[in-house]
């Protein structure tokens, strides 16, 4: 851990630490892409005790970077947290794992009884096992979960950064964000170097976790602005024997559905605003010519109402609705549209907002695939 070391001895101070994070551009991987450096700024501003979160629910379908960065480098990811937690002055660690991953949650137990023994872990590591519930992802469903109440999302503000854990001022990373870090900080031009990494004007680099109709699924470690089709072509291996790209998930079952005619579009954060698509949590997944477009879109609304936590009524009856409506032989394009007005207004978190999404995209870049 020789980042954390530099960091500990103060040849790694907080302001180099912030300077860097500035210069490298690195923004929230968890789905959201806030500005890393301007939540740290936001939580240390406040006094403490502080907290770091570690959110390593994962539940985003199509996503599996996470459990990648704790399955291979998991004294990585430990260091990035440990720097964030350096840098923000936190009381503890906490880190809220999916109970769906038991190699991680051993090999997590193991490495922090080893980071204590080594004296590496100046501050108590707490680990959390999730129980299943993807809302619990959601950042503040997740401290409600930590804190031993049912996962459900806290209005906002206030933040996390003001009050979160226990009532303290938080910092929540996803496990990917921190896995940046010892990079980062590991040389005096890395975080330029990262920033400089991007194609077509984006900034830095990020874990895709590729799947669906390629030759090689899996993770990989590329530049933010590529396109789906260089990602099938560069890392993928092309697509399957037989198929042909027919469309692909920019991110997740929340970000929406894009046509192969617009695989060439850069995937970075915005930058699919303007379609109604986000690449969010950075899980591609790309369907072909063989798949069922319509069918898979129920399955993701179908998700998306057994994942509703029901806090609030658009998001509990309305995911109920639009699956009783997609299940119809034709659908209701103006009901539909009305509900995910309504489900996007009304709603008060990120699932209620997003979940809608697959319809959407699926009426406006597919419409030959819609019966109206
Ligand atoms: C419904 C929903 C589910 C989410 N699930 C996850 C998740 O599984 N893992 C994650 O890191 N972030 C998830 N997020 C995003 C978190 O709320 C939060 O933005 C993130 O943990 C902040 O870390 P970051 O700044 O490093 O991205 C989810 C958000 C929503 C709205
Ligand atoms: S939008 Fe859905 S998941 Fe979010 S709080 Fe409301 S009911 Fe729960």
């Amino acid at each position: 851990m020789r980042v954390l070391d530099a960091a500990r001895d103060d040849r790694l101070t907080r302001d180099a630490m912030l300077a860097a994070l500035d210069a490298s551009g690195l923004r929230g991987l968890g789905g959201a892409g806030f500005p890393a450096a301007r939540k740290w700024r936001a939580v240390f501003a406040q006094p403490g005790p502080r907290h770091l979160v570690v959110n390593a629910d994962e539940g985003e379908p199509g996503t599996f970077k996470d459990r990648w960065c704790l399955q291979h480098h998991l004294y990585r990811t430990l260091e990035g947290m440990l720097l964030a937690a350096h840098a923000i002055d936190a009381e503890a660690c906490w880190i809220y794992l999916r109970d769906e991953y038991p190699e991680a949650r051993h090999d997590l137990a193991t490495a922090i009884v080893t980071l204590r023994q080594a004296g590496m872990a100046l501050r108590p590591i707490h680990l959390r096992r999730g129980a299943g519930a993807y809302i619990c992802g959601e950042e503040t469903a997740l401290l409600e979960s930590l804190e031993g109440r049912r996962g459900y999302p806290r209005h906002k503000p206030p933040y996390p950064g003001e009050v979160g854990l226990f009532g303290r001022p938080t910092l929540i990373h996803n496990v990917e964000t921190l896995w940046w870090l010892p990079e980062i900080f590991g040389a005096p031009d890395a975080a330029a170097r990262f920033a400089a990494a991007g194609r077509r004007g984006q900034v830095g680099r990020r874990l895709v976790s590729l799947s669906g109709r390629v030759r090689n699924p899996g993770v990989h470690n590329a530049p933010a602005g590529i396109t789906a089709r260089e990602l099938i072509e560069e890392f993928g291996g092309g697509m399957q024997t037989g198929h042909r790209l027919a469309a692909y998930l920019p991110g997740g079952a929340s970000g929406g559905i894009l046509p192969a005619t617009m695989a060439d579009l850069p995937l970075a954060f915005g930058s699919l605003d303007h379609l109604g698509c986000f690449v969010g949590s950075g899980g591609v997944v790309v369907l072909s010519d063989q798949d069922d477009l319509v069918e898979a879109v129920r399955n993701l609304v179908r998700f998306f109402r057994d994942e509703s936590c029901g806090q609030c009524t658009p998001c509990r009856v309305g995911t109920q609705k639009a699956a009783g409506l997609l299940d119809a032989p034709h659908w209701d394009r103006a009901l539909l549209t009305e509900l995910a007005q309504a489900m996007a207004d009304g709603s008060i978190c990120g699932l209620g907002h997003a979940a809608m999404n697959p319809v959407l995209s699926l009426l406006r870049h597919f419409p030959a695939e819609v019966v109206p």
